[in-house]
């Protein structure tokens, strides 16, 4: 027999958020599904979560509402486990919990065919751990899918040491016919996604903990500064901040790094049951329809402020065609700066900037804003030498083609300073962030440890380039993946920032792969 196609009946135990998904997905692919609950109230629960998903799905005008019957009317829902008798496969999907999923297994070790392949959904734990307590470890294999089920595209196909290659084929065969996508991988700690979201996940809770910025702010950089579909407190809420904690430990007892250390605000929000969008309230509250997200917003449309720009190079040209499209008058000779509200440094090396800064210092007039795009070197230096350093701030702009702006307020900038730098920034139809003067504000700091990281996967062999930007732009929805993303930024750049991060926190784990520096040795892309 092919591998295409082997299963037909499939059973799924535990209809929760995850395995109600999982049997969506099933069912949808033609397949007869056994739906397991331990009583008649988790059952009727999981009903409820099949027919909502189904119901949205027949409002929008996605599914017909006979189709949706046909669907609900192949998943057989019931409280028995030796219902599972005559399914080729079953996956389980009940909580984190190591003695339950051993319990389970054991159960369907004793109800399910000899040949049955059977599979956990476990995001966090040890698959070889639930496969040694089976009597059939060459048939266990993890199926990872990503929330929500029915829409994320990728399947992490978990194999072990001891799970048999036809197993391992099938499953990634079920998974293609259902029109998802599987990578297959051994069976470390977070596999590939998760390993790699999590550590920036963590970090980003880090930055509201010390308060380098807020929640709405480092959401709305990762929105739009790195097209990411949603800022990380918004997508740990939509996770569950139980199952963030859950996946970290798990990771940091494998990893050993202390970027896998959760993060307390993380702990304190569990503790305390605010465990995001299914308990109403995490990170954000959602009792009203909703996010109650504000973001920081372009600010409405006012008159386009006079704009110095100092400094030659590509940065230089990007802002003036920004201040061009916003109908912003730009001077860009010393002269000029005196009738100018915001000065914007854009020199291409640090010695250069500090002379253009001294120099726009005493020609702008009193109530100007410098601003420091900070090449190299922190924006604290650059503002001492400016001689007034309560008018500067740092910006950047991650990307100068997007929307973004951050901008950094340093322990000298003047009370309302920041304000004004945004309300200016925000008349050039940028969205503007806040943080402190820290090494790549928000959005470098978070995306380029992660880079890193996949950097260090593809050096460690770990696994291979597709697989790790398939596991990033199938699993959570990126644009674009991690390796392609280093190549299109730029290696050197990347090092750069590394650098960076390295020398201000001293975190080994951010110093650049030796992977990266080679390649920016080389002169050569990693594709
Ligand atoms: N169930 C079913 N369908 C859903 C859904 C849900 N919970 N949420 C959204 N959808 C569907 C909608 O029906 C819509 O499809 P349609 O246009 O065909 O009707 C489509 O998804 C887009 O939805 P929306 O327009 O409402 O919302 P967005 O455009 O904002 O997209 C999103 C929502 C797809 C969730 C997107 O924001 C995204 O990709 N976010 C990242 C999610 C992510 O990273 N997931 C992985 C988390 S890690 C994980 O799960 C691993 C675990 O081990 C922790």
């Amino acid at each position: 027999m092919s591998s295409e196609g082997s299963f037909s009946r499939v059973g799924v135990v535990g209809l929760g958020t995850m395995g109600a998904g999982i049997a969506e997905v099933l069912a949808r692919g033609g397949l007869a599904v056994v739906g397991v609950e331990v009583n008649r109230e988790a059952l009727e629960r999981g009903r409820g979560h099949l027919e909502r998903s189904t119901g949205r799905a027949v409002k929008r005008g996605r599914l017909t509402a006979d189709a949706q019957r046909e669907i609900l009317d192949r998943v057989a829902l019931t409280t028995d486990f030796a219902d599972l008798g005559d399914c080729d496969l079953v996956i389980e999907a009940v909580p984190e919990r190591l003695d339950l999923k051993r319990k389970v297994f054991a159960e369907l070790d004793k109800v399910c065919r000899e040949d049955a392949v059977l599979a956990t959904n476990t995001s966090s734990l040890s698959v070889t751990d639930i496969a040694v307590t089976t009597g059939r470890p060459s048939k266990i294999v993890g199926v990872h899918f990503f929330n929500p089920a029915p829409v994320m595209k990728l399947v992490e196909v978990i194999a072990t040491v001891l799970t048999e290659p036809d197993a391992v084929a099938r499953v990634a065969a079920l998974v293609r016919g259902l029109g998802k996508t599987p990578v297959t991988i051994g069976d470390r700690a977070g596999f590939v996604a998760n390993r790699l979201l999590f550590g920036y996940l963590n970090q980003a809770a880090g930055m509201l903990e010390s308060g380098h910025a807020t929640r709405d702010d480092i959401d709305t950089a990762m929105t739009a500064g790195a097209g990411l579909p949603m800022g990380p407190f918004t997508l740990m809420d939509l996770i569950g901040l139980d199952t963030c904690l859950e996946v970290l430990e798990a990771i940091y007892a494998e990893s050993r790094d202390r970027r896998h250390a959760a993060s307390p605000v993380l702990r304190e929000l569990v503790t305390a049951g605010l465990l995001g969008r299914k308990t109403g309230r995490g990170f954000y509250s959602y009792e009203k329809a909703g996010s109650d997200a504000s973001g920081s917003g372009a600010a409405a449309a006012e008159e386009p402020p006079v704009v110095g720009i100092v400094g030659v190079g590509p940065l230089a040209d990007a802002l003036a065609a920004l201040c061009d499209r916003a109908g912003a008058s730009v001077r860009d000779s010393a002269a000029d700066l005196a009738g100018c509200d915001l000065v914007i440094e854009a020199a291409e090396d640090t010695e250069a900037a500090r002379a253009l800064l001294s120099a726009a210092a005493q020609a702008a007039k009193p109530d100007a804003v410098l601003a420091v795009t900070s090449v190299g070197g922190s924006v604290i230096e650059q503002a001492m030498a400016t001689g007034r350093p309560a008018d500067v701030v740092g910006v950047h702009l991650p990307d100068p083609a997007g929307t973004l702006a951050e901008i950094a307020a340093t322990v000298a900038t003047g009370p309302g300073v920041a304000d004004r730098a945004a309300g200016l920034l925000g008349r050039l139809g940028l969205t503007a962030v806040r943080c402190r003067d820290r090494a790549g504000f928000i959005v470098d700091a978070l995306r380029f440890p992660y880079l890193n990281d996949a950097a260090a996967m593809l050096g460690a062999g770990y696994a291979d380039a597709d697989s790790i930007d398939a596991a990033m732009t199938l699993g959570c929805g990126y644009p674009t993946g991690p390796i392609a993303d280093l190549d299109r930024l730029g290696l050197d750049r990347a090092v750069t920032v590394l650098r960076a991060l390295h020398a201000e926190t001293r975190e080994p784990a951010l110093a650049p792969v030796p992977l990266l520096v080679e390649h920016v040795t080389a002169g050569s892309p990693l594709r």
